[in-house]
């Protein structure tokens, strides 16, 4: 079998997923979003997270040991594919949930979603029962094979269209406890112990050309946006400001510290798209006081070395939570990068 997604990708992406739904939930109202105003999340009002039996639960156990918003959680099983992995064309529901969800938030967590018609009547189902809010996360999605149309808030990664098993996925009940999610090929042949296919691109390409880049050595991205987007040969990157990918706080150390942490995100962030600063055309920079302008000067001159791309500065009001500095880069992609 053909190693897809080795162990060590699937927890980095599981860590991310889990970040941006922290993000997302830590406040209560329309289903996360973290607007203002809201309320912060209380114990008895937690999250509840669905998880689909049985391909969903490594997922979900991995998801939910690195959640730190109040969850609950609760199992749904439905019945759609036969033991030989044919598709019977209709869904029933073979264990419902144990708890009432009529006005709290819901997360969805699916292993897979390939035509759709699973997630799609479970979502019905979910809605239909009240929930204050409903939003699917799944570690799969084999756009390929779609049907039906899902939005899938939270996706782990797309996925050709090929029978996978493995961290939850099973070919007649076998291959659930693989660590790795691996392509299915034939019955009694053994499992690949080690990866053999190169580790799946950071990075997404939708159907307009775009392509969304992650990387984890950045913060994961904390609302509906990417790090970068890169098109036509061109990359931009959202706005860095200093926090620890790490714990998803800002840095201590005041203006100084938090700009370096910003540069150094960045620097992850190009280098997710095989560039550097050296490619950098432009560059926005947001200081709340400009008085801290000149010490930016030195450090962004330090990142930038001889290079000079356009920048634009801008005194703001107020940052993203509460940063001092925040910058944006637009840079060229180098050729058969990004
Ligand atoms: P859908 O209704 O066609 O989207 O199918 C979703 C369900 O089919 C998943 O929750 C899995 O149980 C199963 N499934 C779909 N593709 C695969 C696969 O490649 N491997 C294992 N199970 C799969």
């Amino acid at each position: 079998m053909r190693v897809l997604i080795p162990a060590a990708e699937l927890a980095r992406r599981v860590a991310e997923l889990a970040g941006r739904i922290d993000a997302d939930y830590r406040l209560v109202g329309d289903g996360g979003g973290g607007r203002r105003g809201h309320r912060p999340r209380a114990q008895d009002d937690p999250l509840i997270a669905v998880g689909v039996l049985k391909g969903s639960v490594f997922f979900l156990a991995d998801l939910l040991k690195r959640l730190r918003v109040p969850v609950a959680v609760d199992f749904l099983q439905t019945a759609s594919y036969g033991a030989g992995g044919e598709h019977r064309g209709e869904m029933r529901i073979r264990k419902d949930l144990d708890l009432s969800i009529r006005g709290r938030d819901v997360l969805l967590v699916e292993d897979i979603v390939d035509t759709g018609f699973t997630a799609r009547t479970i979502l019905d189902l979910l809605r239909h029962r009240g929930a204050r809010s409903v939003r699917l996360c799944a570690l799969l999605d084999k756009t390929a094979a779609r049907q039906v149309e899902v939005p899938i808030d939270y996706r782990g990664f797309a996925i050709e269209n090929v029978f996978v098993v493995g961290y939850g996925l099973d070919h007649g009940e076998r291959y659930r406890n693989l660590p790795y999610i691996a392509v299915w090929q034939a019955e009694g042949e053994p499992p690949a112990t080690a990866p053999t296919a190169p580790t799946p691109p950071t990075s997404e390409r939708s159907i307009s050309g775009m392509q969304f880049h992650h990387t984890d050595q950045a913060p994961a991205a904390i609302g509906p946006y990417s790090q970068a987007v890169s098109v036509d040969g061109w990359l931009y990157t959202s706005g860095q400001v200093g926090l620890d990918p790490a714990t998803g706080e800002l840095v201590a150390g005041g203006f100084e510290a938090q700009a370096r942490r910003a540069l150094e995100n960045l620097r992850q962030v190009l280098a997710s798209a095989g560039c550097g600063f050296s490619d950098v055309v432009k560059a926005t920079v947001y200081v709340v006081d400009l008085a801290d302008f000149p010490r930016l000067n030195a450090l962004y001159g330090e990142a930038m070395a001889e290079h000079r791309p356009a920048r634009s500065t801008v005194q703001a009001a107020a940052l993203p939570r509460g940063a001092l500095v925040e910058i944006d880069l637009v840079a060229r992609l180098r050729p058969g990068a990004g």
